[in-house]
């Protein structure tokens, strides 16, 4: 009988891969005006994809959309679908709290609670009553290590998550995001306001999740997309120019405006 080694069996599922979300004719804007129109967009499943583009190209209300954080924004509009694993996620039947669940986000500035380290990472958990109490100490210690922050805040769980320098806010708020076990990581640019150890810890956990988990980077780290991503989308102006797999992108892009981008970007890249 044939085995799979363990490269094989990693490797697998990426290769199954199937659309697990999906925008059809989406147009968002805020007020009389559209940020991206009619997009048709489709992200696989366990895979890695970069969302790159100028400031103000709609990256982040992107993202926002696809676990509904910009509902209740004053003016905010929304035409078209998103579906993730088939469903519109904007029915009126759709459980936010659940649709939260399943699709996480990692803000560009780290947002804490005021609350100790311990129970930042427990908040999510409590609040959807998904394990026991006993389980909580090991869990903290397993979200923390994947988050590359447990040596550092191992003595101090009690302390407030507010003490933490700002990358150790962002690995906490990862480690908060993936306590609950999403499905989909929105991540919009986790690293940007980060030093290089804690960019690296963060790029790092994104490779690993690589293959197990589907995750959406909004970056303007050139090299980061490139990097990490297996699928890059470019958007300006409100609408794509190109989107293709990551290293074809970089080294094929097929449109003017992408070269010039990568071009301009180039310090970024190399
Ligand atoms: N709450 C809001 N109300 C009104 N307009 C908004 C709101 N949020 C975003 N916008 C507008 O939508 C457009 C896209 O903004 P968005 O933050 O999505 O861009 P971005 O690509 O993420 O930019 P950056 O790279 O700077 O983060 C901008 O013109 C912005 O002013
Ligand atoms: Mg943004």
């Amino acid at each position: 009988m044939n085995t799979l080694t363990a490269e094989q069996e990693r490797l697998r599922p990426a290769q199954k891969a199937r659309p697990l979300i999906r925008t059809r004719n989406l147009s968002l804007g805020f007020g009389s005006g559209y940020v991206l129109q009619n997009l048709n967009l489709s992200f696989k499943e366990r895979r890695v994809t970069a969302l790159i583009g100028p400031s103000g190209s709609g990256k982040s209300t992107l993202l926002r959309a696809i676990n509904r954080t910009n509902d209740g924004l004053p003016g905010y509009r929304i035409e078209g679908q998103i579906l993730f694993d088939r469903v519109d996620i904007y029915d009126r039947a759709v459980d936010v709290c659940g649709l939260r669940q399943r699709v996480g986000m990692v803000f560009q500035k780290p947002v804490v609670f005021h609350k100790s380290i311990y129970e930042n990472v427990l908040f999510g958990i409590k609040h959807l009553r998904l394990h026991s109490k006993r389980e909580y100490p090991d869990i903290v210690e397993a979200q923390l290590r994947a988050a590359s922050l447990w040596e550092e805040v191992k003595d101090r769980l009690s302390q407030p998550a507010t003490r933490l320098s700002i990358g150790q806010q962002q690995r906490l708020c990862l480690a908060r995001a993936m306590a609950v076990s999403p499905e989909v990581l929105l991540m919009d640019e986790p690293t940007s306001a980060l030093d290089p150890k804690s960019t690296a810890a963060i790029e790092e956990l994104i490779l690993d999740l690589k293959g197990r988990m589907t995750v959406l980077l909004a970056t303007h780290n050139l090299r980061q997309a490139r990097s990490i991503s297996d699928k890059t989308i470019f958007i300006c102006n409100g609408c794509v120019v190109e989107q293709r797999d990551t290293e074809e992108f970089f080294t094929r892009p097929g449109h003017d405006a992408t070269r010039e981008y990568i071009q301009w970007n180039a310090c970024d890249c190399d």
